[in-house]
């Protein structure tokens, strides 16, 4: 069932495109260019989203909390659920709780949704496994549409989860009056562009292949990048310890100067994350930074970025994208590499050591 692949993780990481497509259909009416929540809910009716999720599914959260809040102007925390359960968090009434799983049988992020629906909040689930237990108790479904995924590290649970959460940040904004009609419809194209976006992005297999040698010998790797990139970092970081055993860290590149600088030296290798976008100037310093102390930089950036990327730094670059998708186009270069440097290790990609693919225990 791998057909031509060598392990279930790139084979799903190439099912992206057709994820990210059929997830789409469950949330945009191509003819009518109009968004919405399965099932239909208005998000004017709430004043604030309180997002639970673990691990790659509260990465996907803390990119939906950018997209919410700045599209919609629709508060939006976004909390890991063996935190949130247990620190009796203040409920604020109008609030909807969204819990994010692709299995939908996650321990905490259940026993969180539980607790929401106790103290009364409206819940719904996105989650990728239609008759879980989170699908049949969430008070709404929002599916998401990726198949079945083997691997135990999250690839395409993980776009599929950012496609739905877009689409439904877009939604928001529509129905709280922050976008007008036309502003909703060149937001929805460009939804419906990424699945072709995230196919082309697939295309920097070779360039990531060509990096893996290096970074396999690395004892610890940084991840760097600012706004929604920067939890496209922490993604990427836990992607390449799950199935490589490389010590790996995921910073908002602000963050830089106020410790993990530090650790800069020409042995650990910092991924910078960085479409062009109003702060890539910004990451561009962050990058000056790093190699002046003779670190060594790898940039994944867009076709203009890689013009403006300073002298010494190796360029990745991925297709050029409207904002809104960058976290879904940039998702597949990091994925590669996490796995191809696990190649590399010849480390068992599929079932990484300790790990389990659904988190049935406290
Ligand atoms: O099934 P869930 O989405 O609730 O699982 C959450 C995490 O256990 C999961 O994302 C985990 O972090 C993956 N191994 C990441 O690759």
């Amino acid at each position: 069932e791998k057909g031509n692949h060598r392990h279930f993780m790139v084979k799903e990481i190439y099912e992206q495109p057709d994820a990210c497509q059929h997830t789409l259909t469950a949330y945009v009416d191509p003819v009518t260019g109009h968004v919405s929540a399965p099932g239909g809910f208005d998000f004017a009716s709430v004043t604030r989203l309180q997002i639970i999720a673990c691990g790659t599914a509260f990465y996907a959260g803390l990119i939906a909390r950018y997209l919410f809040e700045r599209l919609a102007g629709l508060p939006c925390d976004v909390e890991i659920a063996s935190e949130f359960r247990y620190r009796e968090p203040a409920v604020t009434p109008g609030t909807l709780a969204i819990a994010v799983s692709q299995s939908g049988e996650t321990a905490d992020t259940l026993a969180a949704l539980r607790w929401c629906q106790a103290k009364g909040l409206k819940t719904a689930a996105i989650v990728n496994a239609h008759e879980s237990t989170m699908a049949r108790e969430a008070g709404m479904l929002w599916p998401t549409h990726a198949g079945p995924e083997i691997g135990v590290a999250s690839t395409k649970a993980f776009t599929s989860q950012v496609t739905a959460l877009t689409a439904l940040a877009v939604a928001a904004a529509a129905q709280r009056g922050r976008i007008d009609a036309e502003e909703e419809k060149r937001l929805v194209r460009v939804l419906l562009e990424a699945p072709r976006l995230v196919g082309e992005s697939l295309g920097v297999e070779e360039m990531v292949q060509a990096l893996s040698l290096e970074i396999s010998k690395a004892r610890d790797v940084l991840y760097l990048g600012r706004g929604a990139m920067s939890a496209l970092a922490y993604e990427g970081a836990l992607k390449l310890k799950e199935i490589s055993y490389i010590h790996a860290e995921g910073y908002a590149a602000g963050e830089l100067k106020h410790g993990p600088i530090a650790l800069v030296d020409e042995a650990t290798p910092i991924i910078v994350i960085a479409p062009t976008d109003e702060l890539f100037e910004k990451t561009v310093s962050n990058m000056s930074e790093v190699l002046a102390r003779g670190g060594r930089v790898i940039l994944i950036t867009d076709e203009a970025g890689a013009a403006h990327a300073p002298a010494g730094v190796s360029v990745i670059i991925a297709p050029t994208c409207d904002p809104l998708i960058a976290p879904l186009v940039f998702a597949a270069p990091i994925q590669l590499l996490a796995y191809h440097v696990a190649v590399q290790k010849g480390a068992d990609v599929d079932q990484p050591r300790n790990l389990a693919k659904s988190v049935t225990v406290e």
